[in-house]
């Protein structure tokens, strides 16, 4: 008896498996995507037309995506740094480079300011400048970071204030697992 009541069960799911394989549901987005997908494939090719290529440039992150980036690999800088992680600290500094350096492509009026900020307070592994992440980085000296790393919140809150989002200030949380909104200062 139970025995045949967990065989029927089983051939339910069977029939509802197939079903459903059979039906090749397909997501509301696909038709879209799939146009998408072409256009990207098909770079290149001299039937791209400047409508296809608007598009594309509009699925391209802003500011507001790549700063949420930007925001949560800097405070991973400073929990990695203070752990005594110089090598995860050196990879998130690394990829916050990145994430600005898609930001100068997909902002070319925020470009100048994004360059001279990260010259000023990121450094580079070409470039490591005293007084920058890099720098203390390298040095893999906490005192020397904690002083870099408050200066370019400074830099930080600058260019939000002198861009129009001056209600937009990092502050450190305390743990490295709270969400983002706590990154931002409350207005005094
Ligand atoms: C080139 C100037 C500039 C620099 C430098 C800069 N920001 Fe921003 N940031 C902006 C702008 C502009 C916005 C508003 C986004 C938009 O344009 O929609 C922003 C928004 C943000 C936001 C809010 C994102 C959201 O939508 O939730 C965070 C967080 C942030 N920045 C963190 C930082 C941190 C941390 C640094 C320094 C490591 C930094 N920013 C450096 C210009 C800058």
């Amino acid at each position: 008896m139970f025995n045949k009541l967990i065989k029927g069960v089983v051939l339910v799911f069977a029939v509802v498996i197939l079903l459903f394989g059979s039906l090749k549901l397909k997501p509301i987005f696909a038709e879209t995507y799939t146009q998408v997908q072409t256009w990207i494939n098909s770079y290149g090719d001299p039937n791209l037309n400047d409508d296809k290529l608007k598009v594309l440039a509009d699925l391209q992150p802003g500011l507001g995506v790549i700063m949420q980036e930007i925001g949560r690999r800097f405070t991973a800088i400073y929990f990695a740094c203070r752990a005594g992680n110089w090598d995860l600290a050196n990879y998130e500094l690394k990829e916050l480079r990145e994430a600005q350096e898609v930001g100068e492509i997909t902002r070319p009026k925020r470009k100048e300011a994004l360059i001279s900020f990260e010259e000023e307070f990121l450094g580079s592994a070409e470039n490591p400048k005293e007084g920058t992440l890099q720098d203390a980085i390298n040095k893999k000296n906490f005192l020397v970071f904690n002083r870099s790393f408050k200066s370019a919140i400074g830099g930080c809150n600058d260019c939000h204030k002198s861009t129009g989002f001056s209600y937009i200030k990092y502050k450190l949380p305390k743990s490295s697992e709270l969400p983002l909104e706590f990154f931002l200062e409350k207005e005094k």
